[in-house]
């Protein structure tokens, strides 16, 4: 039997920093443990959320159910590019361990903040990559069925930040590893490089190689973001919009500069909300203990003390305001507990 926490504090497992506590806390390493407390929730009537690395997390307050937090950690080879990550594993030492074997596909993902468990059910994605482009297998527990699934990647209904997992599987699945198909480095091995200034950065570092994308994004990454030890965040607050292409060509005839990115479907194109929050003015905003970051409007930072109350409001203005001047509506890409 896990041992359950009670009364646990939230505070070390939000990225954003906010004070919150969960009436119940445990930690499970594999399948046959999470059974065991889906059960203790089924016969206690506890609800259950799964928390792992808390960095895309508004915490509103105190949580009355059970917190799962996964610790599995282990990182197998089950083919020569094929590569098992149990949900524990943090992202990012998941991206350092192909980069070190020669394995391609996950470097433009790297310095993340976040869980393995968290990649599918995001669709995490950076520098023109996502994690669908390598996911092969999502393994889950359903808690409904009280089993395993493994569901193929073209199953997990994969959208920019969308995934099966936040739709129809959102409360009933706990995802326990994923399964990546990778590309060996070598000759002929096409590097994703086209995003931004990354292809400058990396040419800087002597040109294109796994280990130079990993060390330009991460370089990109710790220049715009800010780092969550400093200044509470989640990362980007917002979704980029997606919007219809007549509108996005209107707005582009009022503001050239305006980026707009190529959706993959006829009829509809993707907006920086960067963008539009920098030009409603919002860059920089500080108000008591909440914030804009200066480097990336995308980003709303804890001053010192943030209550999830005073980040929503923030976020309301913002998306308020953002309306009045462009005619979008932006959307949360955080998670509201
Ligand atoms: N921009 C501004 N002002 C700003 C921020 C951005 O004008 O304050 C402009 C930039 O100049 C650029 C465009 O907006 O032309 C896009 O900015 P950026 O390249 O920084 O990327 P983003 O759209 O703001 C997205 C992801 C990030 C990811 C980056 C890099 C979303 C919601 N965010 O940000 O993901 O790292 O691209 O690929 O899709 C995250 O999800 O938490 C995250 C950080």
């Amino acid at each position: 039997m896990n041992k359950i926490s009670e009364n646990y504090a939230l505070l070390a497992h939000n990225t954003f920093g906010l004070e919150a506590r969960a009436a119940h806390w445990a930690e499970f390493r594999d399948t046959e443990e999470l059974r065991s407390l889906i059960e203790t929730c089924r016969t206690n009537r506890w609800p259950w959320y799964v928390v792992s690395g808390g960095s895309n997390l508004i915490l509103t307050g105190h949580f009355p159910g059970l917190i799962l937090h996964p610790t599995g950690s282990r990182i197998t080879l089950v083919e020569p590019t094929l590569v098992r990550a149990e949900a524990g594993v943090v992202w990012d030492d998941l991206v350092a361990w192909s980069v070190e074997r020669g394995l391609g596909g996950l470097e433009n993902l790297s310095a993340i903040p976040g869980y393995v468990g968290a990649a599918p059910v995001q669709n995490i994605g950076a520098y023109g990559s996502e994690a669908k482009d390598t996911i092969e297998t999502v393994e889950y527990f359903d808690t409904e069925r009280l089993e395993t699934v493994r569901l193929s990647s073209s199953s997990c209904a994969f959208g920019y930040r969308e995934s099966i997992f936040k739709g129809p599987l959102r409360g009933r699945a706990i995802v326990t590893a994923v399964e990546f198909r990778l590309t060996p480095e070598q000759e002929g091995y096409t590097y994703n490089i086209r995003y931004g200034d990354l292809h400058d950065r990396v040419t800087l570092l002597g040109g294109p190689s796994l280990s130079h994308v990993r060390s330009a994004v991460t370089a990109i990454r710790n220049e715009k973001l800010p780092d969550p030890a400093v200044s509470g965040n989640a990362g980007s607050f917002f979704k980029n919009p997606v919007i219809p292409a007549a509108q996005a060509e209107a707005l582009k005839s009022q503001h050239p500069d305006l980026p707009l990115y190529p959706t993959g479907e006829k009829g509809s194109v993707k907006v920086a909300a960067g963008w539009l929050i920098d030009r409603a003015g919002w860059k920089g905003f500080r108000s008591g203990t909440v914030g804009v970051h200066p480097r990336q409007a995308l980003v709303l930072i804890n001053l010192g003390g943030a209550t999830a109350q005073e980040i929503l409001q923030l976020s309301d203005q913002i998306i308020a305001d953002v309306e009045s001047k462009f005619g979008i509506l932006l959307s949360k890409e955080v998670n509201v507990l």
